[in-house]
């Protein structure tokens, strides 16, 4: 598609205010202007064909072009464009994806209320685990605890939930009703000589330790991304979530899943929770991003039957909430078709026996750059640390900003990878062939040496 670059960037700067973006400051830099896609490539006005290395945005796991989610949209929009399911109203799609989720979900999972995000999602969770204990008789029990550096969202729920102090200093939040308690991050918190079971033993005591301060009458549900993705891949010690579950059952706290980036395959299995390295029995799971393989908004909560069986009393009466488009029909279609296709690729199977191993050795290889150090992958998502020098752990100065430094270089190399501070992340398509696999290792390791001579030649 041919488009006038600079006109599309004075439009740009002069209408659209972009998500967590400095629109001043891109002003001089200028927007990147994204004009087509295919397969998991997508290119830019400029002709360039750049490898997707983080799936859009986490979601778009089965790559661009699918015909037949295309076709999916298209068709729905012919029969039934859009209706409400407020007023005693339903329509098919809504119904049918609903009950095909609950052909892969984890055991007791057979609802969902649907919203148009994962923040419309974790908003939804709020007011559902108050409502169910106060429908339970339990009216003290509000508080949700979270994790700092956790990311569930950006409405006002969702950023509060979200433990990035960032943005909780823009708007006074977190909301009441709110806490955090520290990540399991070992590299972070962890002490020397700690084995990786101590350290996630301590980590999820965190979370006893804040129960007790709070008086467990007060304490409604604790969430937690399976891996933290935005804020930086951040993959749980071992046996940290067994011991999470432990004390969510000791308490009687709800377990909430945010699963908008792990369910879906990223992790290999359909759902994160049901990964051997996390194994939870949730509460209510939350979806979004690859439910639609981003294609089309849409997003929910999986209610699992503890918090279902309560909803759905013949004493609950209504829940007072719900959106204009929650189930909309054209994004439900879409949603039957991801499931479909899942199935006919095989590509849980085919995750599990080919992709996800061959994935793994292939970013292992980054361990062997000397600025990289713990580069590790749990599924199809995957992180790893710039250091200055990788065996004291010591990293640049944050004035290098070398993470920003990298992730430009690998744009200019034709592919897309995240930088959260010295962390470089990826979380590719979930059609990865062994072949894209080489070619995406390979453009790593370019960006990597360029980021490297350049900071030698940059900064001595
Ligand atoms: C774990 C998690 N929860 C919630 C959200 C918010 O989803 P959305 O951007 O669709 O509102 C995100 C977005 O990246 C996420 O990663």
């Amino acid at each position: 598609m041919q488009v006038n670059k600079e006109h599309i960037r004075k439009l740009d700067y002069d209408h659209y205010l972009h998500p967590f973006t400095d629109t001043y400051g891109l002003k001089s830099i200028g927007a990147r202007v994204i004009v087509g896609a295919d397969g998991c490539h997508i290119s830019d006005s400029d002709g360039n064909k750049i490898l997707d290395g983080m799936s859009g945005l986490w979601c778009v796991n089965l790559g661009y072009n699918q015909k037949s989610l295309i076709e999916a949209a298209t068709n729905q929009l012919n029969i039934l464009p859009f209706y409400n399911s407020f007023f005693n109203t339903t329509n098919v799609p809504a119904v049918t994806l609903a009950s095909k989720l609950s052909e892969v979900t984890p055991e007791g999972f057979e609802r969902i209320f649907y919203t148009n995000s994962g923040s419309e999602a974790n908003d939804t969770m709020i007011r559902m685990v108050r409502r169910y204990w106060d429908l339970k008789g339990k009216h003290n029990k509000k508080t949700i605890i979270s994790r700092w550096n956790g990311y569930h969202g950006s409405t006002i729920g969702g950023a509060s939930l979200s433990g990035m102090t960032y943005m909780h200093e823009q708007g006074d939040l977190p909301i009441s009703g709110i806490v955090h308690i520290d990540q399991p991050f070992q590299l972070q918190h962890g002490k020397p000589g700690e084995s990786e079971e101590d350290f996630g033993l301590r980590a999820a005591n965190w979370l006893e330790e804040k129960i007790l301060q709070l008086g467990q009458d007060n304490v409604a549900a604790f969430i937690g991304e399976p891996v933290q993705g935005a804020g930086g891949v951040i993959i749980p010690p071992k046996g940290y979530w067994k011991r999470i579950q432990e004390i969510c059952d000791k308490y009687d706290i709800l377990l909430v899943s945010d699963e908008v980036i792990c369910a879906f395959g990223r992790l290999g299995t359909w759902f994160a929770c049901q990964h051997p390295h996390i194994n939870i029995r949730p509460d209510l799971i939350i979806i979004a991003k690859g439910l639609t393989n981003g294609y089309i908004p849409m997003g929910g909560v999986l209610v699992g039957k503890r918090v279902a069986d309560v909803l759905v009393s013949q004493e609950s009466g209504d829940f007072n909430h719900g959106f204009t488009y929650s189930g909309h029909p054209v994004a439900a279609a879409v949603g039957i078709e991801v499931l479909n296709q899942f199935k006919q690729l095989n590509l849980i199977e085919n995750l599990q026996n080919k992709i996800i191993p061959y994935f793994a050795k292939a970013f292992d290889s980054l361990n062997e750059h000397p600025m990289v150090g713990d580069a590790k992958s749990i599924g199809m998502v995957a992180g790893l640390e710039l250091y200055q020098d990788k065996t004291k752990k010591q990293h640049f100065p944050s004035e290098f900003g070398v993470g920003m430094i990298c992730r430009e270089f690998c744009f200019r190399n034709n592919v897309v990878m995240r930088a959260v501070g010295t962390r470089m992340i990826i979380a590719p398509p979930l059609v990865l062939t062994e072949s894209l696999i080489d070619e995406l290792i390979i453009k790593i390791k370019k960006s990597l040496d360029d980021t490297y001579k350049y900071i030698q030649d940059n900064y001595k």
